[in-house]
């Protein structure tokens, strides 16, 4: 029988490696896979049963003699029972996440085994038009945050006149509290690569580059790798799977500036330069990388495609709610009792997520706010738990879906210190190109120092507003537009803090 024990590096940092060398040492025929995403498991320990794999977790390396003498090795050691029929992945809804924490994310054979390639193969039988069409259907919109149909931005990349045309993965992932694009790139590398070659015949581009943050070692090798194997099967290079499309792929590896997930910057930084953000318009669809029609989407986005393509755009347009179709993979992080990835349609509400999912907060105290959609997200308190996650509702209500990422703050938080702190963030990660970022940044941080210090408070909550008005409607991009969420939903949830 196989034993499963995730490579991720969240479960390496918990010792999943020193875990699979004692249990090969014991005799135990170890497969490494990508995490499962149920976090507060790792390194989360799966063992080949004939009703599925039975799951034992967290097991600690000095735990392994012991559960391998109670009959691990079979799947006999009373453990979590069958890892499929816990409640946290039953209640879920995976078809991004559908292989991570199943598979051995180098083994192509794998990959076809468990229904990948399914996406390619009917895409590659479609006309261009036809395959940017099922995913205009799809509903599908941008995971990286901004939420633009991904449908519309291929089909202005197909209708742009060039020889040249490039689709970029966007990997940068600089999100607080986000950590999907990671653990897809490290747990099902070949969907990643499929999607991206879907885009690539959708929109007529040869070429492809995944931008990964250097923060990302593992997802890093991980890809590098997997694209070396995908070569070899054929699945990229000339003549992909035997048809006529011919698309390679390369690895980019980001320095540690935050503005580099911003895509005009990331195009800055493939070609070489400096991260700093470009003027739209024009926009990267019509002159991206090399001034040529690109393609720019987040992991998720593309990783999403595969499972479009294989089975119909209508299945997934069936779910979710609104204008938000389909499955995010939203992500918990922070004072959570149960971190972790879940994969669930649209409309799944925000306190079913922090409480039935997360378990509440680690530190056992009461939430307090929950920051969504990364460090420029707004912070929301417990009185809005039943905000459906859905780009519209979202946006009403003054916050951001974002890249999915939910960070849970228990009722010891500094509000105002967290608002401070959006500022500080924007201070050190602006990329200095306009004004309003560069130097509101540094006087919101002065502004709050003087609110929380008691100095003329009601004058200088004024001004902070005034700043935040500048800054949304002033900026050239996200970083500088979207700082002020934050710091006014603060100001306007838990105003106390500010007093
Ligand atoms: P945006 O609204 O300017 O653009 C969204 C996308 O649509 C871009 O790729 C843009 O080029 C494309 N687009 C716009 N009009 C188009 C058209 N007519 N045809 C084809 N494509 C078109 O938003 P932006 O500045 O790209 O992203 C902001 C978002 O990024 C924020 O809402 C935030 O959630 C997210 N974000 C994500 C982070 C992460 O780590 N994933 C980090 C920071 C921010
Ligand atoms: Fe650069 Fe900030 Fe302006 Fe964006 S808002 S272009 S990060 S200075």
């Amino acid at each position: 029988t196989r034993v499963f024990v995730p490579r991720d590096s969240a479960a390496r940092s918990v010792g999943a490696d020193e875990v699979a060398a004692l249990l090969e040492r014991a005799g135990g025929e170890v497969v490494r896979t990508g995490s499962r995403g149920m976090l507060w498991l790792e390194p989360l320990v799966e063992v080949e049963t004939p009703d599925g794999r039975v799951g034992y977790g967290p097991v600690a390396p000095e735990d392994v003699d012991g559960l391998v003498a109670a009959g691990l090795l079979d799947g006999t050691a009373p453990g979590l029972g069958l890892v499929e029929e816990l409640e946290w992945m039953r209640r879920q809804q995976r078809l991004t996440f559908a292989r991570v924490g199943v598979v051995d994310p180098l083994s192509p054979d794998d990959h076809e085994a468990h229904g990948g390639n399914a996406g390619l193969r009917a895409a590659l039988a479609l006309p261009p038009a036809e395959v940017v069409g099922a995913v205009t259907e799809s509903g599908l919109r941008g995971r990286g945050g901004a939420g633009f149909p991904t449908g519309i931005k291929w089909r202005t990349v197909l209708d742009a006149e060039s020889e040249l045309k490039f689709v970029c993965c966007n990997a940068d992932e600089g999100d607080s509290g986000t950590f999907a694009d990671r653990m897809l790139m490290e747990g099902d590398p070949f969907t990643l690569i499929e999607g991206m070659t879907i885009a690539a015949h959708a929109v007529g581009a040869r070429e492809g580059y995944i931008y990964i943050r250097s923060e990302y070692p593992d997802a890093i090798a991980t890809m590098r790798a997997a694209i070396a194997a995908a070569r070899e099967r054929g699945w990229l290079g000339e003549r992909v799977l035997g048809s006529e499309l011919s698309f390679d792929l390369h690895v980019r590896v980001g320095a540690g500036a935050y503005i580099c997930g911003e895509e005009t910057s990331m195009l800055e930084s493939l070609e070489g330069r400096r991260g700093q953000v470009r003027a739209k318009p024009p926009i990267p669809a019509i002159q991206g990388l090399f001034g040529r029609p690109t393609v720019v989407n987040n992991v998720l986005s593309l990783a999403a495609v595969p499972w479009i393509l294989a089975h119909g755009a209508a299945a997934y347009a069936e779910l979710g709610v609104g204008r938000s179709r389909g499955t995010s993979v939203f992500q918990l992080a922070g004072n959570v009792a149960r971190g972790g990835i879940v994969e669930t349609a649209f409309g799944v509400t925000l306190g079913e997520l922090v409480n039935d999912f997360g378990g509440g907060t680690a530190s056992g105290r009461p939430v307090r706010a929950v920051q969504v959609g990364g460090p420029l997200g707004a912070y929301l308190p417990v009185s809005q738990f039943d905000l459906p996650l859905d780009y519209e509702a979202f946006a009403q209500a003054g916050a951001m879906v974002g890249h999915g990422g939910i960070v849970v703050f228990d009722d010891t938080v500094d509000m105002a210190a967290m608002a401070r702190f959006a500022f500080e963030f924007c201070a050190e990660e602006s990329c200095g190109k306009c004004t309003p970022c560069r130097i509101g940044a540094v006087r919101g941080v002065e502004t709050i120092d003087k609110i929380r210090a008691g100095q003329d408070r009601e004058k200088n909550l004024v001004l902070l507003d005034d700043l935040c008005t500048l800054m949304t409607d002033g900026s050239l991009c996200a970083m500088g537009g979207l700082t002020p969420m934050p710091v006014r939903s603060a100001v306007q949830h838990f105003a106390e803090d500010f007093r």
